[in-house]
């Protein structure tokens, strides 16, 4: 039934005092909303006039109506928040709400906004008609062949751009690498420690899931030998294993590819954060050394740029890129054109290299105070090993199992950190916090936020 203009008016009206419609937002024109609820001009201005008349909306002449920019809406709007007795929202900082020292996360105050906005813009500007439509499902070309450049020389692949696929991230690439090569009777294997995220994911879609231990140099390769000669995906994070952040070994590398080889398995290249690595100039990927074109190689602009970009890619070995392609055209409807235009121009214009230059000794000055307010602040209590890169650290437990309890410690203390412990399966387990660094400010920031969560753990040693 059309709506009459009370309905009309109590819509605008509830939707404004829930806060689904702020203060300056605007409304449609009368006619324009006649139009699309289908009534006539008149019912929509009689509602406008009597919101008006109480104050909720503001008419600015040629600039339109809008919701009052000045009304102050009663304190039973706020969330619930309030009620715990917690700070009210607007106290609480952007940064205290997305929570302290989550892994992975870029150091969001060192982007270079200005120039992203800048090319966001003339990207902007500069669509056609014609790019209106669907997206290409392998993504846009353009990128496709900036991604390939920049593997080529920086990760040593030497891959052309046909067989670079745009996706947007990690279970967006890993599902459609198991839809288009695994059948459902496959063995995979993953690490164990292992990305907690990656087992959720393989867990619901993989039937015969199994796990390979992961020592000081990757994962256990006699192991999976021994136990797993015949699984037909091995799923790996080879440049900074995740989560204890170990590099896998030459000799493991290459056992690895001569597994996959003699067996006809693919091994999955996970590579996440390859990009920061401190000691040497490049780390070498696994596909690198890859002569069989057995290795699918994964990557994401999640830890380069921004998580919330969700653009990420796979490199498709030649032999799969028909079989990737059918199956990218029934799953995938491509990523957005404007993000993947705007992704070309920071590449091609060698901003990205500039930021990830940057970004690398930024994050080794962070991690290394890190280290060291972690030392100031427990002494004994945690150490680290030393390892040569990545986003984030482990802080092992010198003593005891109690990870869970004092990560959710910390975590009441808006520290986002994980217990070790919860991203292994088997046996072997090893205890202590897995943290991220990238976004610590200062050495002291670093004290200040360890020292939070100091007295409630220490009770609870104790
Ligand atoms: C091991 C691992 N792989 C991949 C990713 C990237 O995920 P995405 O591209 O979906 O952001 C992450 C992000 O945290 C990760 O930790």
């Amino acid at each position: 039934m059309k709506p009459g203009y009370h309905e009309i008016y109590t819509r605008y009206r509830d939707n404004i005092t829930r806060g689904v419609l702020k203060p300056g937002d605007k409304v449609p024109a009368i006619r324009v909303l006649a139009e699309e609820l289908k009534v006539a001009r008149k019912t929509v201005e009689t509602a406008y006039a009597i919101l008006t008349g109480e104050g909720y909306l503001v008419s600015q002449g040629a600039r339109g109506t809008r919701v009052n920019p000045d009304l102050l809406l009663p304190a039973q709007n706020a969330p619930a928040e309030q009620a715990t007795g917690t700070l009210p929202p607007s106290l609480i900082s952007q940064r205290e709400r997305a929570g302290f020292l989550r892994p992975g996360i870029p150091a969001l105050d060192s982007f270079p906004y200005k120039k992203w906005l800048l090319l966001a813009g003339q990207a902007t500007r500069a669509m056609r008609q014609d790019e209106m439509l669907n997206p290409p499902v392998l993504g846009w070309y353009p990128l496709r062949e900036a991604i390939a450049r920049y593997l080529n020389i920086s990760r040593g692949l030497s891959c052309t751009a046909e067989q670079v696929l745009i996706t947007s991230g990690y279970s967006g690439s890993l599902r459609l690498i198991l839809d288009t090569l695994a059948s459902r009777s496959d063995k995979v294997v993953f690490e164990d420690p292992g990305y907690f995220m990656g087992q959720q994911l393989l867990k619901r879609i993989v039937p015969r899931l199994h796990t390979v231990p992961v020592d000081r140099a990757g994962m256990d390769t006699d192991y999976l030998l021994r136990n797993h000669p015949d699984a037909r995906f091995a799923i790996v994070t080879p440049s900074h294993q995740s989560p204890l952040a170990v590099t896998l070994s030459l000799p493991r590398k290459q056992q690895l590819l001569d597994w996959a080889s003699q067996n006809e398995a693919w091994i999955v290249e996970d590579d996440y954060d390859g990009e920061f690595h401190y000691t040497r100039k490049v780390l070498p990927s696994l596909k690198s050394l890859d002569q069989h074109d057995r290795v699918i190689f994964m990557g994401t602009f999640s830890k380069t740029i921004m998580p919330s970009l969700r653009m990420g890619y796979v490199v498709m070995p030649a032999s799969t890129v028909d079989a990737f392609t059918d199956c990218a055209d029934i799953l995938t409807s491509g990523q957005p054109i404007l993000t993947q235009k705007i992704l070309t121009a920071f590449l091609n214009e060698g901003h990205f290299f500039r930021h990830l230059k940057k970004m690398r000794s930024l994050y080794q000055t962070r991690r290394d105070w890190m280290i060291a307010a972690l030392r100031e602040v427990y002494g004994d209590l945690f150490f680290t090993e030393q390892n040569d890169g990545g986003m984030h650290i482990v802080a092992f437990l010198a003593k005891g199992s109690a990870d869970r309890e004092i990560a959710r410690c910390w975590q009441e203390h808006q520290l986002q950190v994980n217990a070790l412990s919860a991203w292994y399966r088997g046996s072997g387990k090893r205890y202590g916090l897995v943290m991220g660094y990238n976004n610590v400010r200062t050495y002291q920031e670093a004290v200040d936020l360890l020292e939070r969560p100091k007295r409630q753990m220490l009770e609870l040693l104790s």
